[in-house]
């Protein structure tokens, strides 16, 4: 089955935001902080600006309160007398004429009194840096089993390793945007997105309305990758005040340039471990410590360090572990949600200890592994016993075996002797996602599915989950048309659009296929039962039954919901942090070949394996796509992407000079599967867009820690900074 959209794409006729026609819109800019921390003394409108010309909307514009919806309401919609970061939003102003628009922002002045700004997460803040609590932390959390200090004082071994990841921005094809207008009193936005819902629950909130007074719609979404999960919120903020104010309709489309610097990026962070092993190599301690940078207002940190610290321990049996988590509050712009959502941070960290702990203990990294993974029966860190048939050492063993690691391993040494300038490596991560809402999350959110039967006998799903590149239009459809038996054509996917979708949640957390898809399975069956068949009917005689049904019922409306309900057995503590963290996992194990150069530093991925377990596949071809776009995207992190930072505020804003993977950087991904159904997905699928994330940074710095001896714990492995690490190693 061809991707649904794939040709519209493809073609250029699929119309985007910016593509929308709007008549009689204004375009709308944003005013932003000049400065990381400080009060705002003055706002300048400058000369030779016609000013009477322009809607300007300020915090004393906002209806409701000023806030932001989110976990926690300390982030304003505007700042009002405070700055907490560069770039924070500040004023709104709107012409008909996008030029003048732009020329006019840099017409305002914002005059702010500094104070001395927190700019480094991982140290404690000085006392006037102080702006959270008594030390600028905005949530720790913790995981505890078993006796981590005495086993540590038992363990034969114990290696100990400090490592760091840079933050990462999401360079999602379409920039952020977004359309108000109000409609019969009710305020309407629309643009890109991923979260429908978290948009009405944030114009609810500062815009003082109830649900019947707001709409969210969304337009064709070119990629999210988690930028696009609560950004939206504001960016509909804004846009929804200046339509109020100036009664009219409002675009506002970022560009690149101011993209990258206001949005959200991925959380830096730096994990310490405390390994200890048995005589044999068997793990009998983790003691590990994660800490994260917030950025200036909570956000969802508190979420990614959650996710971060439940992978923190690895796809690893060890009876004594400790994880201490920490995210800090920094005036630097916010960080946010980007693919593996803290997974990557602390994947990467272990992964690279594991290779570290290897050679520490003489043994091999894969033999290291193997034997220390999680058997049926065992447990993870937070005590959720593993039992779903999944053979994690078959994804290991074919891992080595597509990278033909003893093969190479001998060709590199002799290559890496007799090359001038260049040096191979291979490295390898073994790793686990777990996909959905964390814990109780999945039950709290509540997700509905609605599938209506149409006159003409098609099938219409009603879900709030978005398309944004990854494939959900066409995996919907296939789950539906495959459900009931007939043919793809015949079922349709509605816009979502919270005037006419129930909220199915999020498009978050690698939950659209699994925890959704199961939703629109059941709400296919319970539409059966509505049109008086069995739930094994399947083809024509449905279709049949569903136009009969309103010959039957004129001017009714045939259609069945289905909601989400806790597969059995599934046990969570949120207090404690114990129990099944998610309710199952995706296992993997990936292998990079790496080549550098010692002329110019640069490292190369030549190879590259990618062996997964993901519960059924749905879709070969979307499958792949999410796999090596993962890949390609962690190679970015991982080798090239960098955000240099100036004052909390990101200085390298543009594609010249933060600098992403093109073709040219990648190297055939082949990709695996191994496919042990999971009962509570739609036909047996787990998630899988955000595990791709997780391994290829440890196994590229693995790789190149092989191929020329240097410690290569942090990311990104830029040729500035493997220049730095070469100095002194011997190569
Ligand atoms: Mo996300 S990082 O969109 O769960």
């Amino acid at each position: 089955m061809r991707r649904l959209e794939g040709i519209s794409k493809l073609s250029g006729r699929e119309r985007y935001v910016d593509d929308l026609p709007c008549d009689g819109a204004l375009w709308g800019m944003t005013v932003r902080s000049p400065s990381p921390r400080g009060r705002i003394r003055s706002i300048e409108f400058g000369p030779g600006v016609e000013w009477s010309q322009f809607v300007v909307v300020d915090h004393r514009d906002i209806p409701g309160p000023n806030e932001v919806f989110l976990i926690e309401r300390d982030q304003p919609v505007l700042a009002s007398d405070y700055v907490r970061h560069m770039h924070e939003p500040i004023l709104l102003i709107a012409h008909e004429d996008r030029a003048m628009c732009r020329a006019a922002v840099k017409q305002i002045r914002i005059i702010i009194d500094e104070q001395p700004a927190a700019l480094d997460y991982r140290v404690l803040p000085a006392s006037d840096q102080v702006q959270r609590g008594q030390d600028n932390v905005l949530k720790t959390l913790k995981i505890e089993k078993g006796d981590v200090e005495h086993a540590l004082a038992e363990a034969a071994h114990v290696v100990e390793g400090v490592y760091e990841t840079g933050a990462q921005e999401h360079i999602y094809i379409e920039n952020q945007g977004m359309l108000a207008w109000v409609e019969q009193g009710v305020v309407v936005t629309q643009g890109s997105m991923q979260c429908p819902y978290y948009v009405v629950n944030a114009l609810k909130h500062a815009l003082a309305r109830d649900e019947s007074q707001v709409r969210v719609i969304q337009a064709p979404t070119g990629g999210g990758f988690g930028g696009k999960e609560d950004y939206p919120s504001h960016l509909a903020l804004h846009a929804a005040l200046l339509a109020l104010k100036a009664n009219r309709p409002v675009k506002m489309i970022y560009d690149r340039s101011e993209d990258m610097a206001a949005t959200t990026k991925r959380h830096p962070a730096q994990v310490r471990h405390r390994t200890g092993f048995d005589a044999s190599g068997k793990l009998v301690a983790q003691a590990i410590d994660v800490v994260m940078d917030g950025g200036a207002y909570v956000t969802l940190s508190p979420v990614v360090l959650s996710r971060g610290i439940i992978h923190a321990a690895g796809p690893y049996a060890c009876d004594n572990v400790r994880i201490a988590g920490r995210a800090m509050l920094t005036n630097a712009v916010p960080f946010g949600a980007f693919r593996g959502f803290g997974a990557p941070q602390t994947l990467f960290a272990l992964e690279r200890h594991m290779d570290v702990c290897a050679e520490t203990l003489g043994i091999d990294p894969i033999d290291l592994r193997r034997m220390n993974l999680i058997r049926d029966g065992q447990e993870t860190a937070t005590g959720q016993v593993i039992n779903d048939g999944a053979d994690r050492e078959r994804v290991l063993d074919l891992a080595t075996k597509h990278i033909e690691l003893p093969e190479r391993r001998e060709q590199h040494a002799t290559f890496n002797i007799t090359h001038p300038f260049l040096r191979r490596g291979i490295g390898l991560a073994m790793f686990f996602h777990g996909a959905g809402f964390t814990g109780s999350g999945e039950v709290a959110l509540q997700s509905r599915v609605r599938v209506a039967g149409l006159k003409d006998g098609r099938i219409e799903v009603l879900a709030s989950s978005t398309e944004m590149g990854q494939g959900t239009l066409t995996v919907f459809t296939k789950i539906a048309a495959e459900r009931l038996g007939i043919d793809p054509s015949q079922v349709l996917i509605a816009t979502p659009d919270t005037a006419r979708v129930p909220n199915s949640g999020p498009t978050v957390a690698s939950r659209t296929s699994m925890v959704v898809g199961r939703l629109v399975e059941r709400a296919c069956d319970a539409l059966l039962e509505q049109a008086g068949l069995s739930r094994d009917a399947r083809g024509e005689r449905v279709q049949q039954a569903i136009r009969a049904w309103h010959v039957a019922h004129p001017n009714a409306q045939l259609s069945s919901e289905a909601t989400y309900e806790r597969p059995p057995g599934v046990q969570w503590d949120d207090n404690t942090y114990r129990g099944d963290a998610y309710g199952t996992y995706a296992w993997a194990a990936y292998a990079a070949e790496v080549e550098v150069d010692l002329r110019t530093f640069t490292a190369r991925v030549i190879d590259f394996v990618a062996v997964q377990d993901v519960g059924k596949v749905l879709h070969e071809t979307l499958a792949r796509g999410q796999i090596q776009g993962g890949v390609v995207q962690a190679i970015g992190w991982a080798l090239l992407e960098e955000c240099v930072w100036e004052r909390g505020g990101m200085k390298n804003c543009q594609l010249t000079n933060y600098i992403i993977p093109t073709s040219d950087d990648v190297p055939p991904i082949r990709v695996y599967w191994m496919q042990t159904p999971y009962a509570h997905g739609a036909q047996g699928a787990k998630g899988i867009g955000e595990l791709p994330m997780d391994g290829p940074g440890p196994a590229i710095a693995n790789a190149i820690a092989n191929a020329i001896g240097v410690e290569a714990n942090v990311l990104p492995l830029t040729p500035e900074r493997l220049m730095q690490m070469m100095d002194g190693a011997h190569v």
